[in-house]
């Protein structure tokens, strides 16, 4: 089976980070966020790829050709970003007869899709949410979805569709993105992936849904935090190194030179960081980045950048109160 996985937009919700890089390489929980996809899908047998490259695309190519040499990719351009439904349009020539799966290049998610991709409808990975009206919303009847609608301003429920489309007939699929984009058929200015899949249920798509309860989001730098702290829950790594506390969870990569310091919890430490002489929790600290004399908290430095900072030196007395803000 092919995945199809959109990577071109621009991801402005994480600047300035992705000034420099783009946003599925940014590094979370010790590899990039792409890295975390291609793990998972490699996983579970799917092995060839459809890409969809704009914004820094150069960087997203040399990342996947070297680490992953065992992927089939094929790497198709978005010059502009349009919106997600022309992007899946533009992969249309790599698309068969053959199911597949589309997956959001910043989310990656922890659910078993073995009974999805054996599964005889199309179906998509959803979640109950609290407030829908960010995300594209399916209301189902019957157990099949009755319809979809894009950022709602009136909720039809409660299921938001996080990012995985298993689809069954990629040929109503193409048909219904060439009719979204011959008739400029746009919401909020841009060609929606809900949209087509609107259509292909008018046209009698028979689709389902599943639940990802594993569904992390990398899109804001307060989300893409929550995911560092949520995946470095499931699998740490902390290295045993002297003048060092690592309080766990946490990922230190052992490449990188920590000298008296606290680390975590709920921190990523990446290649070739140097930190010496402080105290991080709750961050991400990038490759070669370099954190000296400082103290964060729910913060992310960029690969490369320097962050140098003061101790303060008190001589506080009996009974005192000192507060720093
Ligand atoms: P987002 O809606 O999160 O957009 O796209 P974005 O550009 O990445 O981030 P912001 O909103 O500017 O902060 C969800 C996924 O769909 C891809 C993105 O690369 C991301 O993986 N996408 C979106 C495209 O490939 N092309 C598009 O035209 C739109």
């Amino acid at each position: 089976m092919r995945a199809i996985i959109p990577v071109a937009g621009i991801g402005t919700r994480l600047r300035p980070h992705t000034y420099s890089i783009p946003k599925v390489l940014l590094n979370v929980a010790g590899k990039p966020i792409l890295a975390h996809i291609l793990d998972k899908i490699f996983r579970e047998g799917i092995t060839e790829a459809s890409i969809i490259v704009g914004y820094m695309g150069e960087q997203i190519r040399e990342f996947v050709s070297s680490a992953y040499p065992g992927f089939n990719v094929e790497y198709i351009e978005q010059d502009e970003t349009l919106g997600l439904g022309h992007a899946i349009y533009l992969a249309r020539h790599s698309m068969t007869t053959d199911p597949v799966l589309i997956i959001l290049g910043d989310t990656i998610f922890d659910v078993d899709l073995a009974p999805v991709l054996e599964g005889p409808y199309s179906s998509l990975g959803v979640k109950t949410v609290d407030d829908p009206r960010r995300f594209g919303v399916a209301e189902l009847r019957d157990g099949f979805i009755s319809r979809l609608v894009e950022k709602p301003e009136t909720p039809i429920s409660n299921l938001a569709i996080v990012g995985l489309y298993y689809i069954r007939s990629p040929r109503l699929l193409i048909e219904s993105l060439n009719a979204m984009i011959d008739g400029g058929i746009k919401t909020r200015g841009e060609f929606q992936l809900t949209d087509a899949l609107q259509m292909m249920i008018e046209k009698g798509e028979k689709m389902t849904v599943f639940p990802v309860e594993g569904w992390y989001d990398c899109g804001k730098p307060e989300t893409l935090l929550g995911t560092n702290r949520a995946l470095l829950e499931k699998e740490s790594r902390i290295p045993v190194l002297d003048g060092v506390v690592i309080i766990p969870p946490a990922y230190v990569a052992g490449t990188a030179t920590l000298e008296r310091c606290v680390i975590g919890p709920n921190t990523t430490v990446a290649d070739h960081a140097i930190i010496q002489d402080s105290v991080i929790r709750n961050s991400i600290i990038g490759a070669k980045a370099q954190v000296l004399k400082a103290i964060l908290d729910n913060s992310i430095v960029g690969p490369d950048a320097v962050v140098r900072g003061t101790h303060r030196r008190i001589n506080v007395g009996d009974s005192s109160e000192v507060e720093f803000s």
